[in-house]
């Protein structure tokens, strides 16, 4: 399985986005973007065929999380964007996971990789036990929908790379594991709580990283995306 370095493309318009990946025009790599909420809300699907024409690796974050047969039917549709990764949230059952899973496979067979979002980065251990009355410690609540996922048949989860080798000893060293907060040693977190440098992830057994601001807010963007792919990739 390819290890790579997933740029968060968290821009508001189809101009803004297409400006920044003119940068990486000279990269013999072209980065793995990631699509999320912001962009494909405000520039819809002609976007997302736009960036894979370019020949651009496309990871669409929209997790998706209904009934099964709207997810079903939801992921039938983003299957023909021809994206090759794409998520849900691991909070909509099992059920809900093998319907977007059959949803998403191709009548060849083919599919592109379908990843959890376990809890959110966002949530702490106190509003899950308070607001969502989920009583078990919060790493534990990572592992069992990490196993959910696993048993619906999903490629991996999204999670932070501190999380990486409890997933990959509960999951199998196969089981994907997509890690967001992620910065420079020397950089700034920004909202970012629990991070790790690309060379921490690296040695943590992250499979993807996600980078977002370390790389599209920087002076210089390519430079930074090199020294993310040399620092965790080598
Ligand atoms: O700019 P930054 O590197 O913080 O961007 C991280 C990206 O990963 C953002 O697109 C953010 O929405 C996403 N993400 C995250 N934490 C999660 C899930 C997704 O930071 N748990």
């Amino acid at each position: 399985m390819g290890k790579d370095v997933i740029v968060a493309c968290d821009f508001s318009s189809r101009e803004a986005v297409l400006s920044f990946l003119d940068k990486f025009s000279g990269e013999a790599r072209k980065p793995y973007v990631k699509i999320g909420m912001e962009l494909f809300y405000s520039a819809g699907p002609e976007i997302v065929r736009e960036i894979k024409r370019r020949g651009h690796s496309i990871f669409l974050d929209l997790k998706l999380c209904d009934i099964p047969n709207t997810v079903k039917k939801s992921m039938a549709v983003l299957r023909d964007l021809d994206v090759d990764m794409t998520n849900l949230h691991a909070f909509g059952t099992i059920e809900m996971m093998k319907a977007a899973l059959e949803g998403l496979t191709r009548p060849d067979g083919t599919r592109p990789l379908l990843i959890a979002v376990t809890q959110l980065t966002s949530t702490s251990e106190q509003r899950m036990r308070d607001e969502l009355l989920i009583d078990k410690p919060l790493p534990e609540v990572v592992m069992h929908y990490a196993k959910n996922a696993l048993e619906a048949g999903l490629d991996g989860v999204v999670c932070s790379p501190l999380e990486s080798p409890v997933v990959h000893g509960g999951c199998g060293a196969g089981f994907i594991t997509v890690t967001p907060g992620v910065r420079f040693s020397d950089g700034n977190l920004g909202d970012q709580v629990r991070v790790t440098t690309p060379a921490r992830a690296r040695e943590l057994g992250s499979d993807y990283i996600v980078v977002g601001r370390p790389i599209t807010a920087a002076e210089d963007p390519v430079g930074a995306y090199r020294r993310c792919l040399a620092e965790f990739i080598g």
